[in-house]
């Protein structure tokens, strides 16, 4: 494996948008064996269900993750992108989340980027109203990607998904799955409420720290301390 350098490793996740779509295209060819469309990006960018993430790896994209949300009640995880439908997902009391794709372009593997990126998933799935899990396949091959999930608490579900894939060999995959406890909707409005005060007390604390600095840097200042009265004044008042 090619060493990408030894210096600062800035690692940073940011949204996908249309202006850097083709870059996650990019590195999905690069990285899957499988070729994905143009409108499976922009059906994703456009859906209420899918969610996506670039990585930058000190300002160069090298690496992405594009998940779904799929009812749980549906024994078909990670089925068929076309037959699912937004609002019956939605409105599903239990939720998980599938990973289509989630790839790191070869240089820059074992620096921690899939690491990031899946976090940047368990955080999703864990403030998602009614998720309770977080699933994927990997074909049977692919033991660095088995064990990479492996090491992040990911488990092998059931037995070997014969024939999942469709156009590449082996065909063969495992189901892999990591357990959350579901949110509910009360439990996520105490959150959220929780987090509007505490932004609400930075912004507070911002305002009275800047009120202090402009009274400081008017005491420092000997001429608007205490302006002396003008002449003029002066002379009203003797009148
Ligand atoms: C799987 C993949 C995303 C891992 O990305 P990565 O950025 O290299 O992973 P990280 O550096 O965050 O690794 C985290 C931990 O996972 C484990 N791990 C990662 N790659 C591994 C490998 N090739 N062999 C064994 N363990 C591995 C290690 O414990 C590693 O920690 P360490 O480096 O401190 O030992 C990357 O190898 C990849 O893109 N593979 C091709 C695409 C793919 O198969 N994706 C999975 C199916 S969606």
């Amino acid at each position: 494996m090619a060493v990408v350098d030894t210096g600062p490793r800035n690692i940073v996740l940011d949204d996908l948008t249309t202006h850097n779509i083709k870059q996650l295209a990019k590195i999905n060819t690069a990285v899957f064996p499988i070729h994905y469309t143009e409108k499976f990006y922009k059906d994703g960018l456009e859906s209420s269900i899918h969610f996506q993430k670039l990585a930058y790896f000190n300002d160069i994209v090298v690496g992405g993750i594009c998940v779904r949300l799929e009812d749980s009640s549906s024994l078909e995880v990670g089925k068929s992108q076309q037959t699912i439908k937004q609002d019956d997902v939605q409105k599903a009391p239990l939720k998980r989340i599938y990973i289509m794709t989630l790839g790191v372009l070869t240089p820059y593997r074992r620096y921690g980027i899939g690491r990031k990126l899946l976090e940047w998933v368990v955080d999703l799935a864990k403030n998602t109203v009614g998720c309770n899990g977080i699933f994927l396949h990997v074909q049977t091959n692919n033991f660095p990607a088995k064990e990479f999930y492996e090491t992040q608490g990911f488990t092998t579900r059931g037995e070997i998904h014969k024939n999942y894939y469709t156009r590449i060999e082996p065909a063969d995959a495992y189901l892999l799955g990591y357990d959350i406890e579901p949110l509910t909707k009360e439990e996520k409005d105490q959150r959220d409420k929780e987090i509007r005060r505490q932004q609400q007390e930075v912004i507070e604390a911002e305002k009275l720290k800047n009120a202090q600095e402009k009274a400081k840097d008017c005491s420092d200042q000997p001429c608007c301390a205490s302006k002396p009265p003008t002449k003029r004044g002066k002379g009203r008042r003797k009148r």
